[in-house]
Formats: C-alpha cells, structure tokens, sequence
C-alpha cells in the first residue's frame, strides 16, 4: 500500500499533470508543459504542449532565440496563432500550425513542416489574452528542438511478379508530414548498365490525409514485368523540398509463365484443332523449360 502511494506521488511529480513532458510553473497558475524533441530534416515535428494560464488565452505565439536569453525578442518570433501579426520570420512563414485550432483549450501544441537543420534551438512560448494586461511569457524554460540529418527510408512495397501480368509498386515517403509534398523518381537499373526509362504509368505522387495535420505521400508504378526485367534494379527516390533525398532499391524477381510465350494464336482455334494445338504448346513449354 505504502510503495503504491509512494509510486502514484513519485510518478505525478515527476510527470506534468497531463502524464507526459515536464511541467515548468512560473507563477502560481502559470504554468508549462513540453518536452524536447527530435526530428529530421525534410520531414516535420510535432511538439507536444499544453499551459496554463489565468486569463482566457486568445493569441498563442512562439519564438526561437538563444538558450541564454531570458525572453526572446519579437523579431524572434517563428508563429502567432493572430493571423495578422507581420512579426513571423519569412523563414518559418506557413511552415508552423496548431494542432488545436481553438485556442481557449490552452493546447500550445505545434507541427513544424519541411524542417531545416537550422530550425534547431531553443523554442519559448508566449500567451496573449483579450486584456491589456493578459500577455504572458513563459521564461521558466525553453524547449530544444534538434533537427538531424534525413535517415528514415522510402518504403517500396513489390507485388509477386509474373511475366506480363500487369502490377502495381508502391512506394511511400517517410514521415506523416502535412507540409509540401516530396518528388518522386523512379529508376531502372539493369545489372552494370544504367537506363532511366521506365516502360509502365507513374503517379507523380498521392497524398492521402490521415488527420488534420498528418499526411501520407506515395507514388505508383503500374507496369507489365517481362522476362527481361528479372534481376533488374528498381529505386525509388524521394526528394523533400529543402534537398534532403531519400532512396530505396530492390531487385526484381520475375515468375517465368511459359503460357505467355507459347499459348498465343491457338487460343482461339475450333476445339477440333485442339489437340493439334496442345501439342504444339507441349512442345513448346519443352522447349522453354531446355532453354531455362
Ligand atoms: C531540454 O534540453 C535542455 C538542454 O539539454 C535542458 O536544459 C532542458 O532541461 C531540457 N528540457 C526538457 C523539457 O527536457
Ligand atoms: C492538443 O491537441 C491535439 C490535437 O487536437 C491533441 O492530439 C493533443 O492530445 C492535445 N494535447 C493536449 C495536452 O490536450
Ligand atoms: C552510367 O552512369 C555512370 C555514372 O553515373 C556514367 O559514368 C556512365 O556514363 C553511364 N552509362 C550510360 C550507358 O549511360
Ligand atoms: C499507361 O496508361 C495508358 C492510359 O491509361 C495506357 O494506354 C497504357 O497502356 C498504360 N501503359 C502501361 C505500361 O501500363
Ligand atoms: C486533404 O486535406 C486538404 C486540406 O486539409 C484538402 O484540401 C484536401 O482536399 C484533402 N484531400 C483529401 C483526399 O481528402
């Protein structure tokens, strides 16, 4: 019973009131709750927070400066949930949002698209109310963002091939990121020979919305595989606005179907020339399976 107390307390201390990050209190009910994160270049992150405050909240703001300044500047300031503030660094302008649009749920949370390395650092938070007086900033403590080099992968999903059924390969770029949608670019790659031409239908890219601000991006190749593609590279590569690339290849492995190769023209003789037509096809698949 004692160690059950002794975990409940340790653990709502150690933990904000909402069971995640940490709390920072300032004033007594002002308060903060974030964690520091990390995330890569190319793709988003999403920054979990919420605050309390003793006014009704109306305008969230968030700045980035040093970890040495005590309250960033508004020359600083990287998203003002005001629409019509003209203090949001050209650098971060449409690139920031809200998870919660209504503001009075004190939910500070944000996502930050097409992330930059540079967009690490030292993030602070600043509430604003209807009030004179109702502007409050958080100076307890910042939140780090570190921002590290593209690693995820573009994921390539192969269907069993078969030569000439015509299929379908999917290939999906990392992340579930709501910002500018990434290229995509297939390649062929035949064994020591390179040669970009892909004879099949490409989609440039899909985007399919998961939440408001999640997003999958995939592209398609639909193509009919023949004997000749088998043991042949395909990459997909994945290009995110800002130059951070990312490549998957795999090599395809062609079921051989004889009856593509024999079967043509006798399909539609009279069943009287059936046999006829069998035989030829037996000698044909005899053929195939010796030159195999
Ligand atoms: C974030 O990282 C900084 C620097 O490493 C550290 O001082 C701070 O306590 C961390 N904040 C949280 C919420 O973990
Ligand atoms: C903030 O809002 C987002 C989106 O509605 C939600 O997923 C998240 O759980 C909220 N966070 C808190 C602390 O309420
Ligand atoms: C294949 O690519 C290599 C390196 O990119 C290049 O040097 C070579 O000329 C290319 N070969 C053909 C046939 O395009
Ligand atoms: C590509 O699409 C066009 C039009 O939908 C179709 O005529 C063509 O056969 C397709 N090519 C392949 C290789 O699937
Ligand atoms: C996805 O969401 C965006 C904006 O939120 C909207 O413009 C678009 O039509 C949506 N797409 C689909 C397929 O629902």
């Amino acid at each position: 019973m004692l160690v059950f107390i002794w975990l409940t307390v340790s653990l709502s201390t150690n933990k904000g009131a909402l069971g995640w990050g940490e709390q920072f209190c300032q004033h007594l009910g002002y308060c903060v709750n974030f964690e520091n994160i990390t995330a890569e270049a190319g793709l988003c992150a999403v920054i979990p927070c919420s605050f309390t405050s003793r006014f009704e909240p109306k305008y969230i703001i968030w700045y980035k400066c040093e970890y040495h300044k005590e309250i960033c500047r508004v020359s600083d300031t990287v998203f003002n949930s005001d629409k019509r503030s003209s203090n949001v660094q050209s650098g971060f302008k449409g690139r920031v949002s809200l998870l919660e649009p209504d503001v009075t749920q004190k939910n500070c949370s944000i996502i930050v698209n097409d992330l930059r390395v540079s967009d690490s650092g030292y993030y602070q938070l600043r509430v604003e109310g209807e009030g004179e007086k109702d502007k409050f900033t958080f100076t307890v403590a910042k939140l780090l963002l570190s921002v590290t080099d593209l690693n995820q992968k573009a994921e390539l999903k192969i269907p069993p091939l078969t030569d000439g059924q015509q299929v379908t390969l999917t290939c999906t770029a990392p992340g579930f990121c709501s910002g500018s949608p990434p290229i995509f670019t297939w390649m062929w790659r035949r064994k020591a020979e390179n040669s970009s031409h892909i004879p099949g239908n490409i989609t440039a890219s899909t985007t399919e919305n998961l939440t408001a601000v999640a997003q999958s991006h995939s592209s398609t190749l639909t193509f009919k595989p023949s004997v000749e593609n088998h043991n042949t590279d395909i990459s997909c590569k994945v290009s995110f606005i800002g130059g951070k690339t990312t490549e998957e290849t795999a090599t395809l492995n062609v079921n051989f179907n004889p009856m593509n190769h024999c079967d043509s023209g006798y399909g539609v003789l009279p069943w009287v020339v059936a046999g006829v037509s069998l035989g030829v096809n037996v000698l044909c698949m005899i053929q195939i399976l010796v030159l195999w």
